[in-house]
């Protein structure tokens, strides 16, 4: 049962390492360098913990990293799952329900996406604002334990105003440029066609990626508050003038880190304060 299985993951993460963080972060392609500067940290590889998904993407580390970011205790999820890579959407959203257990309250996703918005470029940072999820799929679908969240959870607030004031607030202070839009999900593996691009332009969508959804859907219903930080690392399709690669989003993404990273640190700061 869900409910078992988390205890029994957080209790086994709990005898690797005893901190409770609030915070929890969920690395997105090629940014997963923000784990490496953790102090005081210990690594748990996802493959360890028991009843925990384990990812074959390039670019994702697999594992679970408890540490200090300047300071601030922070549970870093270096790897994330995907829909297509065959994975349940309850399987992709599974470390959510694991974090929330170990304490964790603020949810700072980031993820690499596609451009949709004609106005945005590669290597521009984007505080979500809110998705769209058009797959007829949900993380919560089957039957609900009131114990974890409501039946029918709120998503007015899908990704928290509170916390996006703060990273606004941070990227003032570092001097750093962003764009602010709505993020459009595509379950993948291949882009999307230059047709599909234009339906989700008319429907609002500012950038297109393949993640961050569900997990930000199960954050809610537990009762957490999300931010979302998107890396543009193309324009998507349509817009684009090459064709798209895994390797150029990659590189993209491994451009803008630096930028990202500091950004993060501070907001992280500021989340708490
Ligand atoms: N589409 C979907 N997902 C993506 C893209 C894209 O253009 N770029 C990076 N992730």
């Amino acid at each position: 049962m869900l409910f078992d299985d988390i205890m029994e993951s957080a209790d086994f993460i709990r005898t690797r390492d005893t901190r409770r963080p609030k915070v929890g972060l969920i690395l997105g392609s090629g940014l997963g360098s923000l784990a490496e500067s953790l102090e005081d940290a210990a690594a748990i590889p996802y493959s360890e913990i028991p009843h925990f998904p384990s990812s074959n993407v390039p670019g994702h580390e697999d594992r679970l990293v408890i540490g200090k970011m300047d300071g601030t205790e922070v549970a870093v999820m270096q790897g994330r799952f995907h829909y297509y890579e065959g994975h349940g959407m309850q399987r992709i959203v599974y470390p959510v329900y694991v974090l929330r257990k170990i304490g964790v309250e603020k949810l700072i996703i980031t993820n690499a996406c596609g451009a949709v918005n004609p106005a945005f470029r590669p290597g521009d940072l984007m505080i979500i604002s809110d998705y769209i999820n058009l797959l007829g799929l949900n993380p919560l679908i089957g039957e609900n334990d009131e114990r974890l969240g409501p039946r029918f959870p709120d998503m007015s607030e899908a990704f928290s105003n509170d916390l996006r004031k703060k990273a606004e607030l941070s990227a003032w202070r570092l001097g750093l440029s962003f764009r602010t839009g709505v993020y459009g999900l595509f379950n993948g593996p291949c882009f999307e066609t230059a047709a599909e691009i234009r339906a989700y332009s008319m429907l609002g969508a500012d950038a297109v990626g393949m993640s961050t959804v569900p997990e930000t859907i199960v954050a809610n219903y537990l009762g957490m508050q999300v931010l979302g930080i998107a890396c543009i690392t193309n324009m998507a399709t349509g817009l684009a003038k090459e064709k798209h690669s895994h390797e150029e989003v990659l590189r993209t993404a491994n451009e803008s880190s630096e930028n990202l990273c500091r950004w993060i640190k501070v907001s992280v700061m500021k989340c708490l304060a």
